[in-house]
């Protein structure tokens, strides 16, 4: 992959250590948690990185999927048991607080409700707190030989910072205890079975078949997918009728403001030109002609 210098270099320039990753090639942007030296681990610093870059290639217009990854054989070994905990115990209680919140603020709310579709690329180990990001993530694919962990009871604390409520989101209760009270780990096709990652394939695999779903991502029309991934997010905390009511809302949202004016397109190129088939593939964007709503 080449990587783009372009001017994300210089929306990064505040930072001089390489914790984070970034690069750019046909509309996917590939983000890697970039310590491999130590397995990936979450230190405070990589969390005020991820932040930034997070928040520059949200207005970025070369990256419309965005890829959480890793740098060499780890996804991410969790947060940092040095920097992100020993070092910081004797800290004000305030500034340790401030630590913590960096680091849910971009691994869960920034990532979950993040703008763009995003996609795990889980290459290796992923351990505690490397599960939330992961989990945020729209999609996740993961290697085979990926190893996953709830390791924090191995030494001693409980999976906080949202790593158990982001696992309950997706596994059922039997999986959840089991692996927070065993801290037992398990591989890729097993995370797939239990529901924590969409699918493994052989780590060989791994990046050409990230690819190829980043590539049918980028084939529908993303003002309506990322509409749709949001609606989905938010509706899960709300009540039936609140729902109901807030996805009608949505619904007239993303219609009138999509760009592409897809609705009209898909309905125009099924119903009068019969041009293709919507249960069987997306219309062709840009194509063919459409009333405004
Ligand atoms: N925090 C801080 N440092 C970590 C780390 C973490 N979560 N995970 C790995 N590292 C460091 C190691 O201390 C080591 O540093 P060193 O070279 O300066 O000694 C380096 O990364 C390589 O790790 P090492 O343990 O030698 O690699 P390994 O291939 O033998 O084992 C793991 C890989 C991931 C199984 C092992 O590093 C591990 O158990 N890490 C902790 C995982 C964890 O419990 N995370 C949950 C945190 S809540």
């Amino acid at each position: 992959m080449v990587q783009d210098e372009n001017n994300f270099a210089t929306q990064r320039e505040n930072f001089a250590d390489e914790n984070v990753r970034v690069e750019l090639q046909d509309g996917i942007a590939w983000v890697y948690f970039n310590r491999p030296s130590k397995k990936n681990a979450m230190s405070p610093n990589l969390n005020r990185d991820m932040l930034a870059v997070l928040e520059a290639l949200e207005a970025d217009d070369r990256c419309k999927v965005l890829v959480l990854t890793g740098e060499g054989d780890a996804f991410s070994a969790g947060m940092d048991l040095k920097e992100y905990f020993r070092d910081i115990d004797e800290n004000r209680y305030d500034e340790v607080m401030r630590i913590r919140r960096q680091a849910t603020y971009w691994q869960w709310r920034k990532l979950m409700y993040y703008p763009k579709p995003t996609i795990a690329m889980v290459n290796g180990w992923c351990f505690g707190g490397g599960l939330t990001p992961m989990i945020a993530c729209d999609l996740a694919i993961a290697a085979d030989e990926a190893v996953f962990g709830l390791s924090e009871i191995n030494w001693g604390i409980i999976p906080a910072g949202n790593v158990t409520k982001a696992v309950e989101a997706l596994v059922g209760q039997r999986n959840a205890l089991y692996y927070i009270m065993t801290g037992e780990t398990f591989n890729g096709q097993r995370a797939a079975e239990i529901g924590l990652v969409n699918e493994s394939v052989p780590l060989a695999q791994l990046a050409a078949r990230t690819t190829e779903l980043a590539k049918l991502l980028l084939g529908k029309n993303l003002h309506i997918v990322n509409a749709a991934k949001m609606a989905y997010k938010y509706s899960r905390e709300m009540s039936w009728d609140t729902a109901e009511e807030y996805l009608f809302a949505k619904q007239q949202q993303a219609i009138t403001t999509d760009p592409e004016r897809g609705r009209s397109r898909g309905l125009t190129q099924f119903l009068d030109e019969k041009s293709y088939r919507p249960g069987l593939g997306s219309y062709r964007p840009g194509l063919g002609s459409y009333s405004r709503e």
